[in-house]
């Protein structure tokens, strides 16, 4: 038999980035699907979106307006760096303003990848009263898990290497390519 060859897909036009995983038509799709099975399984009951910023802030623009359900919006932010070394410590830089006490709420974020952020702000929120924190992610990468966190919604998996685009940065660069895309590992700071 003939051996395939699959040729990665590039953007010319930026040669740091390795290869393209996820073109924008793709995501486009897959945010749809995304959204038509939240509404199905939020059966009509209103919440909370919260994102976490700044990498989420291009999916859950596109997520938002795919949902056909009357929700709020809000955003918290996180940084995080290594503690000792087993563990991560995540600092809030800022919280929601909404009230989530009694109210479902869906955690919006880029991607889940040791799991120290997600589950840092799904304490957070049940924390401050919310009813029910489910989590939605467009990428997720489990081969880097350390930390257990229930993610219900999940757009991609990825292999572990850095990505970027669509909201996700290198050092604050590269969250306007309409793709997702792989950096080129030279690129990327060990
Ligand atoms: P955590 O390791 O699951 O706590 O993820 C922390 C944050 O790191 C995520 O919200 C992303 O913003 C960022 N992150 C993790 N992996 C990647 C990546 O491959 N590209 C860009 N950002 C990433
Ligand atoms: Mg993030």
């Amino acid at each position: 038999m003939m051996p395939v060859t699959v040729r990665a897909k590039k953007d010319t036009s930026r040669p740091e980035i390795a290869a393209v995983l996820f073109t924008a038509a793709q995501i486009a799709a897959r945010v749809r699907a995304l959204a038509k099975t939240i509404q199905a399984e939020g059966k009509g009951q209103d919440f909370v979106l919260v994102g976490v910023l700044k990498g989420s802030f291009v999916f859950i623009a596109d997520l938002l307006r795919a949902l056909n359900l009357p929700v709020e919006l809000d955003f918290l932010s996180l940084s995080s760096y290594a503690g000792d070394r087993s563990s991560e410590i995540v600092r809030l830089n800022f919280d929601i303003r909404a009230n989530v006490r009694g109210k479902k709420v869906l955690l919006v974020d880029d991607i889940v990848d040791t799991g120290f952020s997600l589950a840092f702000a799904r304490k957070h929120l049940l924390a401050k009263g919310a009813s029910d924190v489910e989590v939605c992610v467009l990428l997720d990468k489990p081969a880097r898990r350390k930390v257990f966190v229930p993610v219900r919604y999940i757009g991609f998996s990825v292999p572990d290497a850095f990505v970027v685009g669509y909201g996700l940065d290198y050092n604050e660069r590269y969250r306007e390519l309409p793709y997702i895309g792989v950096l080129k590992s030279e690129k990327v700071e060990p």
